[in-house]
């Protein structure tokens, strides 16, 4: 059982800051997911909470403890890093009674302890085995084995799945859903894949520079991005983004102009103070390659520049003249040759416009309260 409360935590290397006035709540029984480019904070964010970093200013509470000054040993943590990090003079079940041994449990007590764990990982028949004698994924189940003896309030994973090949990455994150089932505890995991993160998170948190931009639900952050950053972010293959202009601007919708090809009218509604922007300013407008429609004669048309068949589902890069290509998802089955012009519509609810600050024309609060099933 813990919740984690993060407040206005900061963290500078030096004179670099790292990370700006994070504040974060996570529930217990919680799936948090960090996300964000590469050098944005993640790992120094999950270290801080571990302990194995100080913080330069702000709190973190473990059950409205503050536990900001405790080590690592005393905060009811396990972390798995990235790089499994296992003894490699010592058998798998040794690598997991380490920490036991050194706390002074019994050895019957360990031997429980790592008995249930194996059983959960299905390590049973590799106990003996020494890290060189297991495959990159059961070294990584001999590491979150090591995590679960500890019994741990909460569970960090640094990108535990990355040296996985695919098939096995799969494997792992079928496995990791089953463990968040099993042992009801917190966990906080990093990962730079987009369907572990959309998978397996109750919330995720996109991070950019040190700062959170957005904290919700997989789907509220795919179907409401608060900005620009979090639009390009969230979704594979990203959302595209094409430069426009305001035309008309009514009660219901939000008419724009793009490309010199036409205009397309956008279902929003006026906010209460009415809109901050005019006709005629720049915006940008943003459509998920799953939100075209291919028709016969338009309104809108390209040229496609190149073709990217996966067999289930095709990708069309289509050049619509004053920009760069957009993309354009199909079904897999239907046939399509580069120079072929392409005549298509876009599904306009599902479309987002963001003004000249990248912010979201529907005003998003940061954070999403998000509803446990
Ligand atoms: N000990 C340190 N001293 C100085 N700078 C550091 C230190 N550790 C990390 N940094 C810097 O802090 C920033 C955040 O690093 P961090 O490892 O948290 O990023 P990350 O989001 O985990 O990136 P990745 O996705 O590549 O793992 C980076 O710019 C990094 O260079
Ligand atoms: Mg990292």
């Amino acid at each position: 059982m813990a919740k984690l409360s993060i407040q206005n935590l900061s963290k500078n290397f030096g004179k670099v800051e790292i990370l700006r006035n994070i504040d974060l709540e996570i529930e217990d029984n919680e799936f948090v997911v960090f996300v964000g480019p590469s050098g944005c904070g993640k790992s120094t964010l999950l270290r801080l909470i571990a302990g194995l970093e100080d913080s330069s200013s702000g709190d973190i509470l473990i059950n409205d403890e503050i536990v900001t000054d405790l080590p690592p040993s005393k905060r009811g943590i396990a972390m798995v890093f990235q790089s499994y990090a296992l003894y490699p003079h010592m058998t798998a079940y040794e690598n997991m009674a380490f920490g036991l041994k050194i706390a002074k449990n019994s050895k019957q007590d360990i031997e429980e302890k790592v008995k249930k764990a194996a059983a959960i990982l299905q390590l049973e028949q590799l106990l003996e085995r020494k890290p060189k004698e297991l495959s990159g994924g059961q070294r990584q189940r001999v590491a979150i084995g090591r995590a679960i003896v500890r019994n741990p309030q909460v569970f960090l994973f640094d990108e535990p799945l990355s040296n996985l090949d695919a098939s096995l990455r799969i494997q792992m994150r079928m496995e990791i859903a089953k463990l968040k089932e099993t042992l009801q505890t917190t966990m906080i995991y990093v990962t730079h894949d987009q369907t572990e993160a959309m998978t397996l998170a109750d919330k995720i948190v996109v991070l950019r520079q040190g700062v959170i931009e957005q904290i919700g639900s997989p789907l509220h952050l795919y179907h409401h991005p608060r900005n620009l950053f979090v639009a390009g972010f969230i979704g594979s293959p990203s959302m595209n983004f094409i430069k426009s202009k305001i035309t008309d601007l009514q009660n219901d919708h939000v008419e724009v102009e793009f490309v010199k090809m036409g205009k397309v009218k956008i279902p929003l509604k006026c906010p209460e103070n009415g809109w901050d922007v005019k006709v005629k300013d720049s915006v940008t407008l943003g459509v998920r390659p799953e939100h075209f429609i291919l028709t016969e004669t338009g309104p809108f048309k390209g040229k496609i520049v190149l073709i990217e068949r996966l067999g289930s589902e095709t990708y069309l890069y289509v050049d619509i003249k004053t920009q760069g290509p957009i993309l354009i998802r199909t079904e897999g089955n239907q046939v399509f040759k580069v120079g072929q012009t392409l005549h298509f519509d876009i599904h306009k609810p599902e479309c987002h416009i963001f003004d000249e600050n990248e912010l979201s024309f529907e005003r998003l609060p940061l954070k999403q309260k998000i509803k446990k099933a």
